[in-house]
């Protein structure tokens, strides 16, 4: 079993890598992040070099280069964490959050639905 997910230099996305790649050793964990001001490796420490885990920085509204990381690792699952997340910030810059929040999950549902 291969899961993307996406967003796990977050809040979130973080405990559950480290829940996946701690308690599911035979599943292969990709961590896609873009590592924005948001993003922090740091807490990933633990699990870097654990050979069920992958991290691949990257963009999830970059449409080409998630159609070409769809098509190399062939996913069986995808967990969406990935987002512009901290809501006094929408208020001053809105654009970046419908690109990731709204744009970002099209193109990865394109992506899963162009694999099924
Ligand atoms: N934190 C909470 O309490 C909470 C509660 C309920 C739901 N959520 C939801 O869970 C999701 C994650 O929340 P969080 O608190 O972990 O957010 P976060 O801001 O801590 O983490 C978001 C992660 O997404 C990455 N990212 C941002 N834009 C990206 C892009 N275009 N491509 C790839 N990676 C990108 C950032 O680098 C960061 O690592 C959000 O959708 C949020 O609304 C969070």
């Amino acid at each position: 079993m291969k899961i993307l997910v996406t967003g796990g230099a977050g809040f979130i996305g973080g405990n559950f890598v480290h829940h996946m790649v701690n308690k599911y050793p035979d599943y292969q964990i990709v961590n896609l992040d873009l590592l924005t001001y948001a993003g922090n490796l740091e807490t990933l420490k633990p699990v870097e070099d654990k050979p069920n885990y992958k991290f691949v920085k990257g963009d999830i509204a970059d449409e080409p280069f998630i159609m070409d990381l769809f098509e190399k690792e062939k996913f069986d699952i995808v967990v969406n964490f990935a987002a512009e997340s901290h809501v006094d910030r929408s208020i001053t810059d809105p654009g970046i959050f419908v690109q990731t929040n709204v744009m970002g999950t099209r193109v990865l549902l394109d992506a899963a639905r162009n694999m099924a």
